[in-house]
């Protein structure tokens, strides 16, 4: 069964802020690419999400393709006009992925956050964000891409060790309108009252702090120990007796055995 016409069912409450304006599409190549084009062409403002049932071309981090078949994920991007400083735009990452974290956690799940913005249950991802910044005349817009894997029950085989889903976790379909409105309600009190203390909240949940990791840059992988998340958002690690601040790479998780 498909629930993408009951999404569409979705009213926001007058208090949602981001959320104010839905647009829903059966398939298009990205919500992100869309939604950053459309901002001109359909004068949109903060608050305005994009919602696909499928994306043919899905983006996902340092180029990868973002896996999104019709009719069991949430793929979506939401437009931001932060009054903030870009020294701050991460907030709006960890923000986003403490939402996803909570309204998962709700569905009686155990999620993890991963740096920079996985939501992972165990070894495997259940949500993958991506941020992407433009400047339209003088204006600055985040548009930022939520990838929540839902109702999949098969993965292709390139995914199968690293990707699950909430129906994959628990055995039951889900509603996609029920989590979607579950998360923004969160991301919508988180926005409100946006300051540095979602870092302490962020660093509570996540898998990564005090860990043995491997690092993977474009040109090099190494062994590490996460230490902290600095006040920009970096991930401070110690490799070799040196500590060092990373802004770009994937990390993952050395488990024992
Ligand atoms: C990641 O690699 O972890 C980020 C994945 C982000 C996927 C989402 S799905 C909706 C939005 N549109 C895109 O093309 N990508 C993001």
């Amino acid at each position: 069964m498909n629930d993408f016409e009951s999404l569409k069912a979705l009213i926001a409450p007058p208090a949602w802020k981001i959320g104010n304006s839905f647009h829903f599409f059966d398939s298009v190549a990205s919500t992100n690419d869309l939604l950053k084009n459309s901002i001109p062409t359909r004068n949109l403002s903060e608050g305005a999400i994009f919602i696909a049932d499928e994306q043919t071309t899905g983006k996902g981090r340092s180029g990868r393709v973002w896996d999104s078949p019709p009719g069991v994920g949430l793929w979506m991007s939401m437009l931001f006009e932060p009054t903030f400083s870009m020294e701050q735009y991460f907030l709006i990452n960890i923000m986003t992925a403490v939402s996803v974290y909570e309204a998962l956690k709700h569905a009686g799940l155990r999620p993890l956050l991963k740096w920079p913005n996985d939501v992972m249950i165990g070894r495997k991802k259940i949500c993958g964000i991506l941020l992407e910044s433009i400047t339209l005349s003088d204006r600055k817009f985040i548009v930022v891409g939520v990838g929540m894997n839902i109702n999949t029950s098969f993965f292709p085989d390139s995914l199968q060790q690293t990707a699950t889903s909430l129906f994959l976790e628990t055995q039951s379909v889900w509603s996609r309108k029920n989590i979607l409105e579950d998360f923004l309600q969160r991301i919508n009190y988180f926005y409100e009252n946006l300051d540095r203390s979602i870092i302490k909240i962020w660093k509570s949940k996540n898998t990564i702090l005090h860990h043995p990791i491997q690092v993977m840059t474009n040109d090099t992988t190494y062994a590490a120990v996460a230490t902290d998340m600095a006040d920009d958002g970096a991930l401070l690690v110690e490799s070799g007796g040196k500590l060092e601040k990373i802004y770009a790479a994937d990390v993952s998780i050395k488990f024992e055995g």
